[in-house]
């Protein structure tokens, strides 16, 4: 291997006014430089900004939403479709879990979660039982893709392999990584974890299509002929995955992209609502809606955005292949994040004291064509798990839990 030169990185770093990152580099170790001087080689600073700027939207619209009683009516049809590609081996499933799950407040993967009260029942548990209803009900096999990053690979794969993975065929379960993207100061200057090494995140769910290919995940979705990857997040534990029903009414209505929502709880909830921009599929975030929108009603007196979206997306692979190179906005996320302070001493801060750079699957659903927005119902779909007690908790996860007669 060849030796990465001290010059060359200081270049790298001048060229994106990073310099910072060498200010310990002459009290290392040779083994700390050659791992610093390696990490600022491998490292995109392109990503790095120093303002919380987001893109201009376009025209905002409403989208039509296939609901509950169109649904319950097209059923059979529905789910005789998606059964037919499940058992023709065409439908993969895809778990987003590289994610840090910092609001929970726990250093392990947030599936390793045990939220069981009289025995114990994980969060990974949870959603392979979900997804093993259906490999139960289609008779076949259903391929599980799971996106961890560095931060949690090792744990996540050891837990699961202790855990023998629940009971899934352990053949078809497949790890890939995300990448991770430096974190900087409120003035875009990026932050040093240790001496020797440069403080970093995982670059957000919007990239795990090119990740999988980067892993030789695509071989396996080629090699077997899957044609639609369900994408899942890892923390709403009563999802449906690899859902037949939605699987159906996405081919039979002949979109490249399927989302479930759920009908809002009050205008105000925080969610990300469906809608068009500039006539193409959308997702506006719940603090970008305006007054008006919010009380905006379509023809028939319905609420015209009431409908959030819960990351569960379905993709037609064929459609991905042509968006895959396409670059995807970036957000800019406030965050906590260990650094060293000016005295090389670590700090963990207690409030947000810098940026993290990502990319969100949802700014996929723009780049592609026709997206069957597909209500499910909330109070058998959505239990999300963001933070330990109150809203989207795991004390509101377990009340739905039981009520969907799942022992605890
Ligand atoms: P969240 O937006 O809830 O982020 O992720 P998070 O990092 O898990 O949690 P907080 O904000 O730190 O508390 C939604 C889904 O996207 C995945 C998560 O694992 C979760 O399934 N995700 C998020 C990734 O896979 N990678 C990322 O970089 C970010």
């Amino acid at each position: 291997m060849t030796k990465i030169s001290y010059n060359d990185m200081l270049k790298k770093l001048e060229s994106f006014s990073q310099t910072q990152l060498l200010k310990y580099y002459d009290e290392l170790s040779d083994a700390e430089q050659t791992a610093l001087l390696s990490q600022i080689n491998d490292t995109d600073f392109s990503v790095v900004r120093s303002s919380k700027e987001e893109a201009v939207r376009g025209v905002i619209s409403p989208i039509p939403v296939t609901e509950l009683d169109e649904i319950k009516a097209n059923r059979d049809c529905f789910i005789n479709a998606g059964l037919e590609e499940i058992r023709a081996g065409k439908v993969g499933a895809v778990l987003l879990a590289g994610g840090m799950g910092t609001r929970l407040g726990s250093d392990a993967p947030k599936g390793v979660y045990n939220i069981g009260l009289t025995r114990e029942l994980y969060i990974f548990e949870c959603l392979i039982n979900n997804l093993m209803d259906v490999v139960r009900l289609a008779g076949c096999p259903i391929h599980l893709f799971i996106m961890t990053s560095d931060k949690n690979h090792e744990a996540t794969v050891a837990f699961l392999k202790e855990k023998n993975f629940f009971g899934y065929d352990e053949n078809f379960v497949h790890f890939f990584m995300q990448e991770l993207a430096p974190a900087s100061d409120y003035n875009g200057k990026v932050y040093l974890e240790e001496k020797w090494k440069i403080s970093t995140s995982p670059n957000g769910n919007g990239g795990w299509y090119s990740s999988m290919a980067k892993w030789g995940m695509l071989d396996i979705v080629k090699t077997n002929g899957i044609e639609w990857l369900n994408v899942f997040a890892v923390d709403n534990v009563l999802q449906r995955i690899a859902d037949p029903v939605f699987i159906g009414a996405t081919k039979v209505m002949g979109c490249s992209v399927g989302s479930k929502v759920i009908k809002k709880a009050n205008p105000d909830e925080k969610v990300g609502v469906m809608c068009l921009e500039d006539g193409r599929p959308s997702i506006v975030e719940y603090y970008e809606l305006t007054d008006e929108m919010r009380s905006a009603k379509t023809k028939d007196g319905k609420l015209a955005y009431n409908f959030g979206v819960i990351l569960n997306y379905l993709f037609h692979v064929p459609e991905l292949n042509k968006i895959m190179d396409t670059q995807l906005p970036l957000h800019v996320v406030e965050k906590k994040i260990p650094c060293l302070d000016e005295n090389g001493d670590k700090v963990e801060p207690e409030s947000p004291n810098g940026y993290k750079f990502e990319s969100l699957i949802l700014d996929m659903i723009h780049l592609l064509d026709g997206c069957m927005v597909f209500e499910v119902v909330r109070e058998k779909e959505f239990a999300p798990i963001k933070n330990k007690t109150g809203v989207d908790s795991v004390e509101s996860a377990r009340e739905l839990l039981k009520k969907n007669g799942v022992e605890l």
